[in-house]
């Protein structure tokens, strides 16, 4: 199987940033979420470089949905990424990160009036999914007299090479203004006395292992951006979002590079603005392409049961990492202490949790597991750890950071103790 630059096979072993993954597991113990920051920032390098070649006003705002540790968001600060921030949480991860309000956009169809308070009252850009929301935005700012900096987030109706859960920019998704009512839109926000708009934004959804709906976007973008400019918007930036996908099949999915990805959406972009005359930043907001293959989740085997196919029964499933029950996902898994070894016959990598969907990898050529073998789920950086749950009262796993030849907890373990400390007991109970 290719392996990225950041893993490696040295004797037999499944090794991360050069760390050895059953060594960690030994020293931590599983199920674990191993995460190298360097490879992190690496990735972000290579991202934003691909755009500033064509670019020198892009920003690349890290979407923080895709992994919530502060860690890894503090990595991206210190790179000087912004940030995508989809709830009040998010914004504050993002601010405790060191990131600046100005490079964060606060995105979301269902904002509350204590999400729009906390928007207003730190001067982010609000990417406004509705009129009624921009009026209450208006009125919160209104309230605290300040401005709010806004751009619209447009429905460009596109049709995405995707899983149909994660297309955000289809006609009939939940998310953004139809292009049609766009313009409008932005007179209204013209209007709003507590209202400055600054900008557009858009996302069409995620994993997408082709390049051109991302010029297709674009194209949508810059058209909304003359009209707009016409009627007196003074554009800031331009968001087109994220959703770059990775090659989770390693050796037979497609993978985009940044650089195809500029080659297709730079030019559509610079002559959209040029035809224009304005001059506005570009804004984008990867996720997955910066962090999924950065971290491995590694479980332990508990048993291996032959039965109409051989299950190898691990110490982790869709509660820590829920993509392959929510989407059918496929993740490479690798017996971590014999990563070189030949497969010597088929086997599904089945979690502990009490629903026959819980399988992380299935019908896999793998080297024998045994009771106490570790095995690596790869590229579960993004939407693994974010997405997680205490269902069947699993108290979640710890998360170690890996950088040069450094590795530290960045989330410890939750115990018991951590699931139980919400509970109350009303004293009208047993
Ligand atoms: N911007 C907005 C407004 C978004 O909603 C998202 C992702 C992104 C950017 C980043 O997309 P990315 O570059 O990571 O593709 N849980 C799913 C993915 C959900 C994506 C939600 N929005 C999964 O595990 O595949």
């Amino acid at each position: 199987m290719k392996l990225p630059s950041h893993l490696s096979i040295e004797n037999s072993r499944l090794h991360i940033g050069g760390h050895d993954c059953t060594a960690l597991a030994e020293t931590y113990g599983t199920p674990l979420y191993v995460t190298d920051l360097d490879r992190i920032a690496g990735n972000f390098r290579r991202f934003r470089a691909a755009l500033t070649a064509y670019y020198p006003e892009t920003q690349v705002l890290f979407a923080a949905k895709a992994n919530g540790n502060l860690t890894v968001i503090r990595t991206l600060a210190a790179e000087g990424a912004g940030a995508d921030v989809f709830s009040s949480g998010e914004l504050e991860l993002a601010l405790r990160a060191g990131m600046k309000p100005e490079r964060l956009l606060f995105n979301g169809s269902s904002k509350s009036p204590a999400d729009l308070a906390l928007a207003v009252e730190t001067g982010v850009r609000v990417s406004v999914d509705s009129i009624e929301e921009l009026r209450q935005l208006n009125a919160v700012a209104a309230e605290a007299g300040r401005t709010a900096a806004i751009a619209f987030r447009v429905n460009p109706a596109l049709e995405v090479p995707t899983h149909p859960k994660i297309a955000t920019g289809l006609k009939t998704s939940k998310f953004g203004i139809p292009a049609e009512e766009i313009v409008a839109a932005y007179a209204e926000a013209l209007a709003a006395e507590h209202i400055e708009p600054v900008g557009i934004h858009c996302h069409i959804g995620s994993q997408i292992l082709e390049v051109d709906p991302f010029a297709r976007a674009a194209g949508v973008m810059v058209r909304v951006a003359r009209e707009i400019t016409d009627i007196g918007v003074n554009l800031e930036f331009i968001d087109i979002g994220g959703g770059l996908g990775i090659p989770y099949h390693h050796d037979t999915d497609p993978a985009p590079t940044p650089e195809e990805y500029a080659t297709a959406v730079m030019p559509v972009f610079l002559q959209g603005i040029r035809e224009c005359g304005i001059d506005p930043a570009l804004w984008v907001e990867p996720g997955r392409w910066l962090v999924g293959d950065s971290s491995v989740l590694l479980v332990g085997v508990n048993s291996v049961k032959r039965a109409h196919r051989t299950f190898v029964n691990v110490d982790a499933g869709f509660n820590l990492l829920v993509r392959p029950a929510m989407y059918d996902s496929y993740h490479e898994v690798v017996v971590a202490d014999r990563a070189d070894a030949a497969a010597d016959g088929t086997y599904t990598v089945a979690g502990p949790i009490c629903e026959t969907g819980d399988l992380l990898a299935q019908d896999r050529e793998l080297p024998a597991p045994h009771a106490g073998d570790t095995i690596a789920v790869l590229d579960a950086g993004a939407y693994g750890f974010a997405m997680s749950s205490q269902y069947n009262s699993r108290p979640r796993c710890a998360e170690v950071a890996v950088s040069g030849g450094k590795h530290a907890i960045m989330r410890r373990a939750e115990r018991l103790d951590d699931v139980t400390a919400t509970m109350e007991t009303p004293d009208w109970t047993a």
